[in-house]
């Protein structure tokens, strides 16, 4: 959620950094801050807890004067929200600053390396360390450039860093890594913007240069190159935004689908924002009103959504009781109510809901409160009607607005926040010790990047079975355990953006009744990750084989057994099993996204759909 926005040029930087980060505000933050430079002032930096009003205040009081600048709103991702925590961040000399998005996935083993060299560290963010290191490697080469990409080439994550340094009066330095956070610079007349995302800049300039993964940009005021993290020009002509909202705001992309895919490494991050300490092994629900007795008497939960979000609770089932050794129920929102469910004081309600206004998740929510049951509302819209009656509070997406129809971000974010509360419950129920959350954290840590790298890799592969498969009229999903409601998402997702026939079934019950529909003209796609049920996977794959089905499989990187048994592979970097599904689903989201395209289907607005259903 954090926001960046940089300026060098003839205006009050000043006014330019805060205005731009004002246009942010949207994506929300807990704290704020800017760094100035004046060859007379020197580096002027401001910080302040809360709103960007209270910085504001703070720089009517001490101006900070330049035209050259970096700010920066924080959502607490390592480090509590205090004043020290907030960005920019100073090396030790005190002459680098840098702000950053993203998360530093290695911040411990860099931190420990950095104190043992002397470093004394004053806050306790990751972002802290890329200021030292920067500084550092400054202090060897004296270019920002190189240190900055030295830098980089230490850091695992996604990250964006922007960075300036007082000896370097005339430059802004930002860089990319990975796909978590992204960089975009703008062209003035004679005047240069950074900033994460476009609505930033875009009073001034529609003239834009998107930074890819890896790649560097020092800006100055006579222009801007663009090199790789390994030193390598890249020549980037900037593009032309249009005016108009709608597609300003779908910038890139052909469509919102597409866009929200995309978005899906960031999104992922901003869930965990706030809520990791990986020094503690602890997480936290800033926003949950139920503290550690509360949840310790919970002894059965009702999971209840529609759609897509109904998938989610179906793999959370999997989350909590494994990790939580609790018992789940899951229910259809529109079933629930009508079946007179028996609750009982000790249950908890968890409503699953990306617009937070469907009728039947709300009447679900209104029927458990009948019953004096608790309940909680995984949702993504802010101040929506499930945010405001969840009384045992809303644990909020914060994966930004879903414009597309058929959900995708929102669903991924779904299963992370799923996994923070199955932690978290375990947590208050012992069922985890702080040692034995640590694997958890780091995966959940690695799994933007991961999806970032899902992303890049299967979109090739996608598009050319889109175009291999785009005639058929059914297809058969199949998936296991955690992965079961994997295979219903990619049916759901392609029968209602293409309008083909498409079912998911647990792998195991397609000799029951489905096996019949299998010959040589149906695809079907089998997830199939390494993880304890696999060898059943690869039977049930070798009975479609058997009759001459067409096997799309999804599985580990580097798995050659599968790759001998399917049509075609994609493939998804190990991770932990119950993190799989949030990998899994990607590539059929894209599947399901290249095939509508390839059918010429209306991608974000499918017929008969609508995005918030909001009638029984
Ligand atoms: C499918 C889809 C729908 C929604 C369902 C619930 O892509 O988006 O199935 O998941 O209508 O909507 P929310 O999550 O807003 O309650």
């Amino acid at each position: 959620m954090c926001g960046i926005v940089g300026y060098l040029g003839p205006r009050v930087a000043t006014d330019v950094v805060v205005g731009g980060l004002q246009r942010l505000e949207y994506r929300g933050y807990d704290s704020a801050g800017i760094a100035i430079y004046d060859p007379k002032e020197g580096l002027q930096l401001r910080r302040s807890v809360g709103k960007l009003i209270g910085l504001i205040a703070r720089l009517h009081l001490e101006p900070a004067r330049g035209h050259l600048g970096i700010g920066h709103t924080r959502w607490a991702t390592h480090g509590g929200v205090t004043e020290i925590n907030a960005h920019p961040h100073r090396d030790a000399s005190g002459q680098v600053v840098v702000i950053q998005n993203g998360i530093v996935e290695n911040y411990l083993e860099l931190k420990a390396r950095l104190v043992e060299q002397g470093i004394t560290f004053v806050s306790q963010t990751d972002t802290e360390v890329i200021a030292h290191l920067v500084g550092l490697y400054y202090a060897e080469s004296g270019s920002l450039a190189t240190a900055m990409r030295q830098t980089l080439g230490e850091l695992r994550g996604g990250n964006a860093v922007v960075a300036i340094c007082v000896n370097e009066p005339d430059q802004i330095v930002a860089a990319r890594l990975g796909n978590a956070g992204g960089v975009v610079l703008g062209l003035g007349e004679g005047e240069y913007f950074v900033a994460s995302d476009v609505p930033a800049i875009l009073d001034y300039t529609r003239d834009l240069i998107f930074l890819e993964d890896r790649e560097l940009a020092v800006i100055t005021s006579a222009g801007i190159r663009i090199t790789t993290l390994a030193g390598d020009a890249v020549e980037r002509r900037p593009i032309s935004i249009p005016w108009d909202p709608v597609a300003a705001a779908r910038g890139d992309y052909k469509h919102f689908m597409e866009k929200e895919i995309h978005e899906q490494p960031r999104a992922l991050m901003d869930a965990l924002r706030g809520r990791v300490d990986q020094e503690a092994g602890m997480v936290h629900f800033e926003d949950m009103r139920l503290d550690d007795a509360a949840l310790r008497q919970v002894d059965r939960i009702y999971a209840t959504a529609c759609g897509t979000a109904w998938h989610a609770a179906l793999v959370a089932k999997f989350m909590i009781e494994r990790l939580a050794r609790v018992r789940v129920e899951v229910d259809y929102a529109s079933e629930f109510r009508y079946r007179e469910p028996v609750l009982g004081g000790d249950a908890l309600l968890l409503a699953f809901t990306q617009s937070g206004e469907t009728v039947d998740t709300l009447a679900a929510m209104e029927e458990a409160r009948d019953q004096k049951v608790f309940s909680l509302a995984i949702v993504n819209a802010i101040g929506s009607q499930a945010a405001r009656v969840a009384d045992g509070g809303p644990l909020y997406l914060h994966a930004g607005p879903e414009i597309g129809v058929a959900s995708t971000k929102a669903f991924t974010s779904m299963l992370v926040v799923a996994y923070l509360f199955a932690l978290r419950l375990a947590q208050a129920r012992g069922t985890l010790n702080a040692a034995q959350m640590q694997p958890h954290l780091q995966a959940l840590i690695e799994l933007p990047g991961k999806a970032a790298s899902v992303i890049e890799a299967s979109m090739p592969i996608c598009a050319e079975l889109a175009e291999h498969y785009h005639r058929v009229e059914n297809a058969l999903y199949l998936g296991r355990q955690a992965n079961y409601p994997i295979a219903l998402e990619g049916a759901l997702k392609l029968k209602e953006i293409s309008y083909i026939h498409a079912e998911g079934y647990p792998a195991g019950e397609m000799k029951h009744g489905p096996i019949a529909l299998i010959d040589e003209t149906m695809p079907v796609i089998c997830i199939a990750p390494q993880d304890e049920i696999y060898p059943k996977m690869i039977s049930n794959i070798e009975q479609v084989r058997a009759r001459h089905g067409q096997v799309i499989a999804i599985g580990t990187s580097g798995d050659q057994l599968l790759a001998s048994k399917a049509d075609h592979v994609i493939s998804i970097p190990a991770t932990l099993p119950l993190l799989q599904p949030i990998l899994t689903v990607i590539p059929l989201q894209l599947f399901a996204y290249y095939v509508a395209l390839r059918r010429g289907c209306d991608v974000d607005q499918p017929r008969n759909l609508a995005k918030s259903v909001t009638v029984e």
